[in-house]
């Protein structure tokens, strides 16, 4: 049995995780954190309570790096689904756990679909050198373009050095109608809609053909199998992993 602990068990995304926690076979829920009304207030009191193998973060950028430092220091493990590291703060965070050896897994996205929508619209932009990104959100979201967007695109970049290939020379008559250039010109559209949660698609374009990769996300559940994953992995492997397709 994996003693999993949930920081930010109050939240949208602790909740949901309790949930698949709670109906892991192989896991058992040892301690729900939360600043708010958790049955723990912090890490610590948790810690001098019950035996934690795997600490699950989703709770707010500016609390995670403390959260995982405290972990790492105290020989807990810890899988990290919350947004807002600085690459120094990474980098400071594989350098503990590998001196630790204790397990940090860090995934901006747990989505399963999304990570896979990524590689295959990297794969594709091999033979492609025409694509654009769609990115589709609810419209209570603050940034745009998407973090997933930016991502595709830089994995996309890394496999075709020139996309918008061929077009002709292009006047907006409306500033913005042909979305953000991005890597290695890749457009992208952003979308802001009640209705959506977060929806994707990438479409490449060539001679008499077109290519749609598109992946939806209906509701928080579809993070679920990424994180269990995750703490599967770290525990049978102590080791720093960045960004969930490093084991798909
Ligand atoms: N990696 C992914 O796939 C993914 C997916 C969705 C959301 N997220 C990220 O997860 C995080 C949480 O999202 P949410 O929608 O659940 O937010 P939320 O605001 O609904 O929940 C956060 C919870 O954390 C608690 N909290 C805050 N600081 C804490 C601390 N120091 N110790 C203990 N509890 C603390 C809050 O009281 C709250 O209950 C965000 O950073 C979000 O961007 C990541």
């Amino acid at each position: 049995m994996i003693n999993v602990a949930v920081c930010g068990a109050n939240g949208k995304m602790g909740q949901e995780v309790i949930k698949a926690v709670n109906n892991a076979e192989d896991m058992a829920l040892v301690a729900r954190i939360d600043i708010k009304d958790g049955e723990f207030a912090t890490i610590k009191d948790a810690k001098n309570s019950v035996k934690i193998d795997i600490l699950i973060d989703f709770t707010q950028p500016k609390s995670i790096y403390e959260n995982a430092l405290y972990c790492l220091n105290n020989g807990i493990n810890i899988v990290i689904g919350t947004t807002g590291l600085s690459d120094e703060q990474i980098s400071e965070l594989k350098s503990l756990s590998e001196s630790q050896k204790l397990g940090c897994f860090i995934a901006p996205n747990f989505s399963t679909g999304a990570v896979l929508m990524m590689k295959f619209a990297q794969m594709a932009s091999k033979y492609f050198d025409n694509a654009e990104i769609i990115e589709l959100h609810h419209n209570q979201k603050k940034d745009a373009p998407s973090g997933t967007a930016v991502k595709t695109a830089l994995m996309m970049s890394e496999e075709n050095p020139d996309f918008t290939k061929g077009n002709c020379a292009e006047v907006e008559t409306i500033e913005g109608a042909r979305g953000a250039k991005s890597y290695n010109n890749i457009h992208i559209h952003s979308v802001r809609l009640p209705g959506y949660i977060a929806s994707q698609e990438v479409i490449f374009g060539a001679g008499g053909q077109l290519l749609t990769i598109r992946h939806d996300s209906m509701n928080r559940e579809c993070y679920m199998d990424g994180v269990l994953r995750a703490v599967r992995y770290v525990n049978e492997n102590r080791r720093f992993v960045y960004g969930l397709d490093k084991i798909m």
